[in-house]
């Protein structure tokens, strides 16, 4: 564990909300959720797909098989939602034909069953700027060859994936998606204690201009020094809302203004 106890830090709490109330949220998102998936599989949803203009938009997405091969003329912008992928991960190529060529806004959302995006899934997707893959509850693995054929992703959203590891998006990033601009990472590992932002995450951010983090609705996310400088200096606005952030004593003033400014900047917008 990279944070043993013999380390100190101080710890800075961008907005705090009682646990209960939390607590209680969660239980009735829950609750829920389990009654909608019921109503869902009593009534036998099938894919529903509508066009309206460039954007289309399908639910009711029960397996992979049930994903739109091919796409109406002029479509730039597709939303796809999941109700219970029977499959494990979102494998094989499903995007190839030429239709997908030309969108630029991909969303994926609520595919609560699949644990894994694997490498090629996203091939064929070669103007894709915009990607989410959010609301995947069991989403924990990204092969990390994942974005090797979209390179003009410019924001990327993997928020409410609530099992996803940091180091998962992180490896995926490295040494691609240069003109990557907007980075969400709400709520990441939101089944762990803490996500630490050190050096993989300078890593993954390298030769990149990143201009807007949001890595808001964490528990706890521990800064190490390295990141202040390399990283963060670049972005613009940093999104901090609802998480509790811990930095090492010894940290620069500077940093710690920097990183004070930027969090109350946000609780001020909340
Ligand atoms: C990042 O921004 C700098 C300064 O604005 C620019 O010189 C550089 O080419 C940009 N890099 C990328 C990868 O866009
Ligand atoms: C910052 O994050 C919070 C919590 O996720 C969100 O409600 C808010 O809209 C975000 N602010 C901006 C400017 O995106």
């Amino acid at each position: 564990m990279a944070f043993g106890s013999k380390r100190v830090y101080t710890s800075l709490v961008c907005y705090s909300i009682q646990s209960f109330e939390r607590l209680l949220s969660t239980c009735i998102l829950l609750m829920y959720q389990s009654i909608l998936v019921m109503a869902l599989h009593i009534s036998e949803a099938s894919p529903n797909c509508t066009v309206t203009g460039i954007h289309y938009f399908c639910n009711n997405i029960a397996t992979l098989t049930d994903l739109p091969l091919v796409l109406p003329i002029n479509v730039r912008k597709v939303t796809l939602m999941g109700i219970y992928e029977r499959k494990p991960s979102f494998s094989g190529e499903r995007f190839t034909h030429h239709t997908w060529a030309k969108v630029s806004e991909l969303s994926i959302l609520e595919f609560t069953n699949v644990d894994r995006i694997e490498s090629g899934f996203l091939n064929g997707l070669n103007e894709l700027q915009f990607l989410s893959v959010s609301s995947c509850t069991h989403l924990g693995e990204i092969d990390p060859d994942t974005f090797y054929s979209t390179p003009n992703i410019e924001e990327l959203h993997f928020n409410w994936n609530r099992v996803l590891d940091l180091s998962m998006v992180e490896a995926a990033l490295i040494g691609k998606l240069s003109n990557l601009r907007y980075l969400y990472l709400i709520a990441i590992q939101g089944v762990k204690q803490h996500v630490v932002l050190g050096e993989k995450f300078v890593k993954a951010l390298h030769r990149k201009n990143l201009t807007y983090l949001d890595i808001s609705r964490v528990n706890a996310i521990y800064m190490e020094h390295i990141l202040v400088p390399e990283v963060l200096a670049n972005i613009v606005n940093l999104n901090l809302s609802y998480s509790s952030i811990m930095f090492p004593h010894g940290i620069t003033d500077k940093a710690i203004s920097l990183i004070k400014i930027t969090c109350t900047f946000w609780i001020l917008l909340v």
